[in-house]
């Protein structure tokens, strides 16, 4: 099994080099906690295997993945750079020592405003559509500037409808038959257009579209370089590697899968004589995915039509079961060794019936106050939660080389309107 788990001689989980019921005694739950180590492991397995085969590699991280600032201080320290889709996430990591050079800036239907502020905080930006070129060019001086566009290479692939971003149905990019028009229009406007960018989708354990997606933004690369005289300084593949969420799935053999990426990367490059631009990817998830756990406590054990697991979080702690039906594998955390017993329904607390972390999904036995984690919480866990049904954020701790910090406070109630204002004649 592939998943990230690993138990003490307490028969506890441990995380980190701690002990998850040690956490939920000094901090309570729904909390988040995330493994500093494995952060690091991840992006310097990441960022090694690429850059093995091409040294001129850079890592940008989706932080939109966990914009959680210990996460992205871990990650800047090791190097790395930024992909921010808001100009709140060029924000953040400009406040934490993100150069803007080190961001890649690749929003969607932004406007004027957030061009201004992405542009004068240095990010390099990467352009979505014509109209937000137009745009650009009257709001900032295009003299000399170095931009990017994203395209739609044709190719598209994700865990869920909701997470493919390329073929027809996509809202993103550039199409690859206007490529060669935009980026002359952009010289023309007196741009300096540098890179070229696309992302497929998100969740992705099979290499095959990896390679379709390469392959066909190296041909409109080729394209553009020939034909509109463009010199890339970068070319940026996106996201989307994929991690095991299921006891079945396979960790995808990344030495291999750079390997023949960087291969045929290479091949089109001196296909269309393009000499040598830095190669960018962009994971998230694969960088923070596998690095967090949701701690919650079993709070009801009902025996209903069905048999349901209460929790003390919902949807709006975790989103990705009710909003993807994603399988989070669960665990008993102060049980670790209990045998499965049981085809139980994982509940959360909030009044709807579609929050669920799990349906029919086999444990052992479950008591009252036992502590569950769900695991692969680390991406797009904490940055889609909301105050639905008016609860209170988790709180997040970060276990460095097995000693616990809070990162984030639980929220308190007066969080829930402290930025609401009651008009005078109501008071
Ligand atoms: N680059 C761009 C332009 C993206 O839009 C994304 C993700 C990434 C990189 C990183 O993709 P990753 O390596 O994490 O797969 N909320 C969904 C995922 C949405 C991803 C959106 N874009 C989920 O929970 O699965």
């Amino acid at each position: 099994m592939d998943l990230n788990i690993k138990v003490n001689d307490k028969n506890h989980l441990d995380i980190g080099g701690a002990d998850a019921c040690d956490i939920v005694e000094e901090f309570g739950t729904p909390t988040y906690v995330i493994d500093e180590n494995r952060i690091r492991d991840n992006y310097n397995r990441f960022y090694n295997a690429f850059s093995k085969y091409y040294p001129d590699f850079k890592v940008f991280y989706a932080c939109k993945a966990n914009t959680n600032l210990a996460v992205m201080k871990i990650l800047e320290s090791e190097g790395c750079c930024i992909d921010a889709v808001s100009p709140g996430e060029v924000h953040i990591s400009k406040m934490l020592g993100f150069s803007g050079d080190r961001i890649l800036f690749t929003g969607n239907n932004i406007t004027n405003d957030e061009l201004k502020f992405v542009h004068d905080e240095g990010a390099v930006l990467n352009i979505d559509s014509v109209s937000a070129l137009k745009r650009l060019a009257k709001i900032v001086d295009p003299e000399g500037l170095k931009i990017s566009f994203r395209v739609n290479p044709m190719v598209g692939a994700g865990h869920h409808d909701h997470c493919i971003t390329g073929g027809v149905m996509s809202k993103f990019g550039i199409m690859g038959l206007e490529a060669v028009e935009v980026y002359s229009l952009a010289k023309k406007l007196g741009f300096t257009p540098v890179g070229m960018h696309s992302h497929i989708g998100s969740g992705i354990l099979d290499p095959e579209p990896f390679k379709l997606a390469i392959e066909s933004t190296m041909d409109i690369a080729g394209k553009v370089h020939q034909e509109a005289g463009i010199d890339f300084e970068f070319v940026d593949f996106g996201g989307g590697v994929g991690i095991p969420y299921t006891p079945d799935e396979k960790l995808l053999d990344l030495d291999k899968f750079a390997e023949i990426n960087i291969a045929l990367f290479k091949e089109k490059l001196e296909e269309f004589d393009m000499a040598t631009p830095t190669m960018y990817l962009e994971p998230g998830r694969y960088l923070v995915g596998d690095a967090s756990v949701l701690l919650v406590s079993v709070n009801s054990v009902k025996e209903s039509y069905r048999k349901f697991i209460g929790v003390d979080a919902g949807f709006h702690t975790l989103l990705r079961p009710a909003m993807y039906d994603s399988y989070h594998h669960i665990v008993v955390a102060n049980r670790m060794d209990a045998p499965i017993t049981q085809k139980v329904d994982i509940a959360g607390n909030v009044c709807e019936s579609g929050d669920l972390f799990a349906r029919d999904r086999l444990m052992p036995d479950v008591e009252e106050n036992d502590v569950l984690a769900i695991l692969n919480a680390g991406a797009y866990g904490f940055t889609m939660s909301s105050n639905y049904n008016s609860r209170p954020l988790a709180s997040e701790v970060l276990i460095t080389d097995g000693e616990a910090n809070l990162v984030r406070e639980r929220e308190r109630f007066e969080d829930l309107y402290d930025k609401q204002i009651i008009p005078s004649h109501l008071k």
